[in-house]
């Protein structure tokens, strides 16, 4: 095919794709003025061919060939009974529409034919799949089909994510000169270890400023994530599912179909980065039916009973947070047939009659009475070998037969593509869901996944394609019920489960220090509406640590806020933190669940800042959370971006540490007068820092006012 330049155009960005036997992106930058490329500036992109390798320029391609002699990871490994080992593809025909283009690619030798997709939308997030399809007789094993995107030399550095439990989102700096990145995810869910996702850009790229390439892997499952400096210099990056020995074998006319691979590029820092996604995510993930409703605040009865229910103390608990201004009442773990720890029941959804001997009902309908929504936990993908399910059908476990697997949480996985099963766990959500006025379940998955057989074969992917099966037909029954998506806290985050779910729960952490870093590591990639954050006792479980109210209570305030805690045993005062804490909730979260996100940085390590800002520019508010002690008795200006530079506007600090005034002779006098700065002052001269307490916070409200 004779090559043509394809040009795709987001609002700030482009895409440059040469296409001709293969396809090959040549630029991936800042939109170019013209918009499309000329034949004299294609001149300017030539590459030369040095000594001592392949005679001939090769191109990085939309998917790596051994057969063009490109040596860097192939986008296709894969063999029918060990022939059609090395595909060389050719573009037979490609289709531009709208922001996407598909080009249709087939291996004649080979027998195989690969379509790839690839868009940019108007938020600048590129996504970009491959479907693999056999069209000879003779099983083809695929062992990888990866997504591929190249970046130019200048990705010098990387911004990588390791975590554990408690300890989501943690963010690294890597250097990227030689050799590259590799991020394997064997557990079978996202993990909490290995966020699918990264970012690469130039030396020392921050918030405001540096090239950034950031990538999101859709998939709940086993993955691979990699990042190359080629040998020559150039650098690409790859995302894939791990597939496991033999588990992918396409018959003739069978096809293999990737998860999305999201990307966007910002010339400007991590912040307009953050906010392309942001936008995608608010435009083309989240399912739209639910985008004009608030998102009402929580009380999550987890780390308030734990497995001890009672109902009449419930429907206390429940009084007693409407009166809070508690708009969503969830009953956690604990409620259904032989629940009474963590080591019996899953499997049995069936409420529990020695708990609830009256039945549900009443619970509901109280809950509803005080105008609260009513939500419930489940584990559906879950089994303990203590429960009747598993005494009934030992055969449903995710397992291989003649081998023990090690527990997790001492319960084991739901073999999801076998059929009674998967109906089973249909019907038994579809009876609660049809029984009970739910509008929101909890979806939980508390354990990693070793050995995932089914019949024999391995069985991880498919695991993971029918757990989404059952969301969405759980979903197309019920569809106003939200869903929220959690797997002890944030092991499962991702865009492809947040197409069919409306919330994560973040973290089992909640400790408003702890969560400061780990809300900001996921603040990435999602906007802080579906972040689940909730205000915890004033013990922190996880961690032992004490936090006022006030540290709570900010941290709660910029996400999807709740409550995650026995109300009716707190004291007065700290009810009335509560109280006070939901109120500035409902007044802010407008904006704080449709405004433009800024982490703003700071002259002091010890500081996290963050704000949002309205679409408008006319408000905004800012978070100044100061996590450790200042380094320095001063501690420099707060420079807030993202304002409009000729309005003003009006200053005034909402919350502050009840203790402000006391911890130093003087604090700065527009935290407690106000005062009224352009938006332009605001950015480039900012305001004095005040000094705080480690582990307090303060929160800033600015108003247009011309
Ligand atoms: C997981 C969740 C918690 C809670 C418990 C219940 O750990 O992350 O929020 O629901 O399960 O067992």
């Amino acid at each position: 095919m004779n090559k043509q330049l394809i040009t795709l155009v987001g609002t700030n960005t482009q895409l440059l794709i040469e296409v001709g036997d293969f396809a090959e992106i040549l630029y991936w930058g800042n939109a170019l003025p013209t918009g499309h490329v000329t034949p004299t500036e294609r001149i300017a992109l030539a590459r030369p061919v040095p000594y001592g390798r392949l005679d001939n320029d090769v191109s990085m391609t939309l998917s790596p060939e051994l057969a063009r002699g490109v040596f860097s990871s192939p986008g296709l490994e894969g063999h029918r009974g060990a022939q059609d080992w090395a595909p060389a593809f050719v573009i037979e025909q490609y289709e531009q529409q709208g922001d996407s283009l598909t080009l249709t690619s087939v291996d004649s030798v080979a027998g195989l034919r690969l379509v790839s997709e690839i868009a940019l939308d108007s938020h600048d997030v590129v996504k970009t799949r491959h479907t693999l399809t056999n069209l000879k007789s003779g099983l083809y094993t695929v062992n990888r089909l990866a997504n591929t995107l190249p970046m130019p030399a200048r990705a010098q550095e990387l911004m990588t994510y390791y975590g554990r439990w408690v300890h989501e989102f943690q963010t690294e700096r890597l250097p990227l000169l030689h050799g590259g990145y590799v991020q394997e995810n064997r557990r079978g869910r996202t993990s909490h270890e290995h966020y699918p996702a990264l970012v690469a850009g130039t030396p020392h790229f921050g918030e405001l400023q540096g090239d950034v390439w950031g990538f999101h892997f859709a998939w709940s499952g086993n993955h691979r994530l990699r990042v190359d400096a080629k040998t020559d210099g150039r650098r690409y990056m790859q995302a894939e599912v791990i597939y496991l020995p033999g588990e992918i074998n396409l018959a003739e006319n069978e096809s293999l179909t990737t998860p999305w691979l999201y990307a966007s590029y910002s010339g400007n820092g991590l912040n307009q980065m953050s906010q392309q996604f942001h936008r995608h995510v608010r435009g083309a993930i989240l399912p739209a039916e639910f985008h004009q409703k608030q998102r009402p605040i929580h009380l999550n009865t987890w780390e308030g009973i734990y497995f001890d229910h009672d109902p009449s103390y419930i429907m206390s608990m429940a009084s007693q947070s409407a009166q809070m201004g508690v708009e969503r009442f969830i009953i956690d773990d604990g409620w259904f047939k032989g629940r009474n720890g963590d080591k019996a029941g899953l499997g049995d959804w069936f409420l529990c009659q020695e708990k609830y001997p009256e039945g549900l009902h009443q619970v509901v309908e109280h809950v509803n009475q005080l105008g609260m929504e009513f939500g419930l936990w489940f584990e559906p993908e879950m089994i303990n070998k203590n429960s009747d399910l598993y005494r009934n059908h030992p055969d449903w476990l995710l397992a291989v037969e003649g081998y023990e697997q090690p527990t997790g949480r001492n319960q084991y996985v739901i073999d999801l593509q076998n059929q009674a099963a998967f109906d089973y766990l249909f019907e038994r959500l579809d009876h609660f869901l049809s029984t009970y006025n739910i509008a929101y379940i909890k979806w939980d998955m508390n354990r990693e996944v070793v050995q995932p057989g089914h019949l024999g074969q391995a069985a991880a992917h498919a695991q993971t394609q029918r757990y989404y099966e059952l969301v969405d037909k759980v979903r197309a029954k019920h569809p106003s019920v939200e869903i929220e998506s959690c797997a002890a806290g944030g092991g499962r985050i991702d865009y492809e489960v947040l197409k069919r779910t409306h919330r994560f729960w973040a973290s089992d952490n909640n400790d408003a220090l702890e969560r400061q870093t780990i809300q900001r590591g996921m603040s990435y990639f999602f906007p802080p509406e579906v972040m689940g954050s909730h205000i915890g006792a004033s013990h922190c479980h996880s961690t032992r640590r004490r936090h006022s109210i006030e540290f709570r209570g900010l941290t709660a305030l910029f996400g999807h806020m709740g409550i995650e805690l026995d109300p009716v045993a707190e004291c007065d005062e700290e009810k009335q933190g509560f109280e006070r804490y939901i109120e500035l909730h409902k007044t802010l979260r407008p904006l704080l669940h449709s405004g433009t996100s800024w982490r703003i940085p700071t002259d002091d390590q010890a500081h996290l800042v963050h704000a949002v800002v309205s679409d408008d520019q006319r408000e905004a508010v800012v978070l100044l959370a100061q996590l450790a002690m200042p380094t320095h008795a001063l501690s420099g200006h707060l420079r807030i971006p993202g304002l409009a530079n000729n309005t003003r506007y009006r200053v005034q600090v909402l919350d502050k540490p009840s203790n402000y005034q006391d911890i130093v002779n003087y604090q700065p006098p527009w935290t407690e007068e106000g005062c009224e700065l352009s938006g332009s002052w605001c950015a480039e001269v900012g305001l004095t820092m005040p000094v705080l307490d480690a582990e307090t916070a303060m929160l800033i409200k600015l108003e247009a006012i011309d």
